[in-house]
């Protein structure tokens, strides 16, 4: 999937986040019930629709790896691929291999689109392992369905 072939609906624009995005993001974050940590603004892209902020989306830094995080679009613009553009934008800025972790089948069907593939827990970088070990908890106890991921460029 190349970004070139993906187009925003009209209306709608792709931009880094600023300072004054701060507490939207905080906003779409926590109402969508993702991890709260690094949510530094700088490190975030939204989408703005109609003047509003549809979408954020963020790649956060750990010792020589990133994880692609914080991806959420406001319920009344799903369905309109913003997360799809944001996330190719993602791949296209990150500069180190690249991680995620996500919940369920639904959301491993939609990064697979994108050249990411399932990972097991002992093969995640060490920084990623410290901050996954209570995911990997919840899913061996309580049977959460996370499931670990990583980029692998398509040819
Ligand atoms: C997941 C999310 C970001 C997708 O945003 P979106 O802008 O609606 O996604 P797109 O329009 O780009 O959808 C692309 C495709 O993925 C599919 N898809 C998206 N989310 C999905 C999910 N949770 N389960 C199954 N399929 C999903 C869509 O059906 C669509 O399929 P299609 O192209 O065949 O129609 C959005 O639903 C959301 O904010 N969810 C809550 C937060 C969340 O779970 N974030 C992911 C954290 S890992």
């Amino acid at each position: 999937m190349q970004q070139n072939d993906l187009s925003l609906p009209s209306g709608c624009v792709l931009r880094r986040a600023t300072s004054g995005d701060m507490w939207s993001i905080r906003w779409l974050v926590f109402s969508a019930k993702l991890d709260p940590t690094q949510l530094h603004w700088q490190q975030f892209w939204v989408i703005e629709c109609e003047e509003k902020l549809a979408a954020c989306g963020q790649l956060r830094q750990f010792s020589g790896v990133q994880e692609l995080g914080s991806l959420v679009v406001t319920p009344a613009w799903r369905g309109h691929g913003l997360a799809t553009f944001l996330v190719q934008h993602l791949l296209n800025t990150a500069t180190q291999p690249l991680y995620l972790e996500c919940l369920g089948q639904g959301l491993v069907e939609f990064y697979s689109r994108f050249g990411f593939v399932p990972i097991s827990f002992p093969d995640l970088p060490s920084s990623l392992k410290l901050k996954f070990r209570w995911s990997e908890l919840a899913k061996k106890l309580m049977r959460v369905p996370v499931v670990f991921m990583k980029y692998q460029q398509q040819c």
